[in-house]
């Protein structure tokens, strides 16, 4: 995608990028972490920019934060030729955009990723959105930013199971488009975010969003590691075992590749080196066979599913997705029991 640019000088591009649109108005959101880790880097350069600050979390992705970010752009007179530039993670992107992209029927923003998840995931392919009751981006809009800037700097402040997390959509762009890159990461197990990985990873993912971006096809690929991990990790929100997003989509890359190896998609080597891998990264965590049956009902409720049947990417090989591929309960049982047996032996 043209509008996403790598640097390590965040604050000169941004304001070489503001002073050739001649934005009226400019305004900066971040929550508390970034204000405090990461707007300094912006501040040195920016001239009196209005801030906005919520709080953090995916608890505060919602229609009350929103109502709370429209009146602050309101209250600073924010015109259509004004700017807001999302510092941030997935959180503040997603409902940043979502803002920017409806207040006065749309304004220009630009998203400057602060986690890895976000850098290489979420600030790519243009959805935006918000939670609402208790669904998770229920409510949203397709709009591309006017710039992305990506600045791996970014991620020395965050949090190593943050950065963990994140490194799970790294893994799944290996895994569904690049079997090189996968051995690669084989050869030495071992979390990196370095900036080659990251670009590695955008490019990935843009090349796919350009091709289908509404998703009526082949974005789904995207979705490898999701239709499972999804479900633990609505599972496990509530509960203390809170797990992260790329945590979840670890487990769920695992039972998805058991799912594609009984379908002779993938080799029996194939399955265990990623299991092997995923779980020399993320040895800790537990899912329990009480919950299996929960689990499942919760992928019967995917947004993806059509027809009532549970609609999930599989791995054709390694490198190679392939979407719509329908699973049943049965399937998503055994997957689970596997990846529960094989931590047993594993540790
Ligand atoms: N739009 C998409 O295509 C897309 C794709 C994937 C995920 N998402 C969304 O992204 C969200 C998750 O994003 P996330 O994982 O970035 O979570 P997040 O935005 O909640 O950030 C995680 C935590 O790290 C803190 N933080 C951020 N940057 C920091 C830094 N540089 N130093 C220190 N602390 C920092 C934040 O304050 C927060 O507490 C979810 O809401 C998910 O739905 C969207
Ligand atoms: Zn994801």
């Amino acid at each position: 995608l043209k509008n996403i640019v790598f640097t390590n000088q965040v604050a000169t591009d941004l304001e070489i990028f503001i002073q050739t649109k001649q934005y009226s108005k400019v305004a900066v959101l971040t929550d508390e972490n970034t204000y405090l880790y990461c707007y300094p880097r912006l501040l040195s350069f920016l001239s009196y920019p209005y801030s906005i600050q919520i709080q953090s979390g995916e608890a505060h992705k919602n229609l009350q934060t929103c109502e709370v970010i429209w009146r602050k752009m309101t209250d600073f007179q924010m015109d259509r030729k004004s700017l807001l530039i999302n510092l941030g993670g997935g959180v503040i992107g997603d409902m940043g955009g979502f803002c920017a992209a409806t207040y006065k029927r749309g304004i220009d923003f630009v998203q400057i990723p602060t986690t890895l998840l976000s850098m290489v995931d979420a600030s790519v392919g243009g959805k935006l959105g918000i939670d609402f009751q208790g669904l998770k981006n229920h409510i949203g809009v397709f709009q591309e930013p006017a710039l992305v800037l990506i600045d791996t700097h970014f991620l020395a402040t965050l949090a190593p199971e943050e950065l963990r997390s994140g490194f799970a959509e790294v893994i799944k762009h290996c895994l569904i488009a690049d079997e090189q890159k996968w051995h690669q990461l084989l050869k030495n197990p071992t979390l990196k975010a370095d900036l080659d990985l990251v670009k590695h990873s955008v490019a990935i993912k843009s090349k796919i969003v350009e091709e289908d971006p509404l998703e009526k096809g082949l974005r789904k690929v995207l979705n490898f590691g999701h239709t499972i991990g999804h479900a633990i990790e609505s599972l496990y929100l509530p509960t203390s075992s809170k797990l992260l997003h790329g945590e979840a989509i670890a487990i769920g890359m695992i039972c998805e590749s058991f799912i594609s190896l009984k379908r002779n998609l993938i080799s029996q080597e194939d399955l265990d080196e990623i299991t092997a891998f995923v779980k020399k990264i993320y040895p800790d965590l537990p899912i329990f066979e009480k919950d299996f049956e929960s689990i499942i009902q919760l992928t019967l409720q995917d947004k993806k599913n059509e027809h009532q049947q549970i609609q999930c990417t599989l791995l054709a090989r390694i490198g190679k997705a392939i979407f719509n591929q329908t699973i049943s309960p049965a399937e998503i049982h055994e997957s689970l029991y596997f990846y529960i047996q094989h931590g047993e032996d594993a540790t």
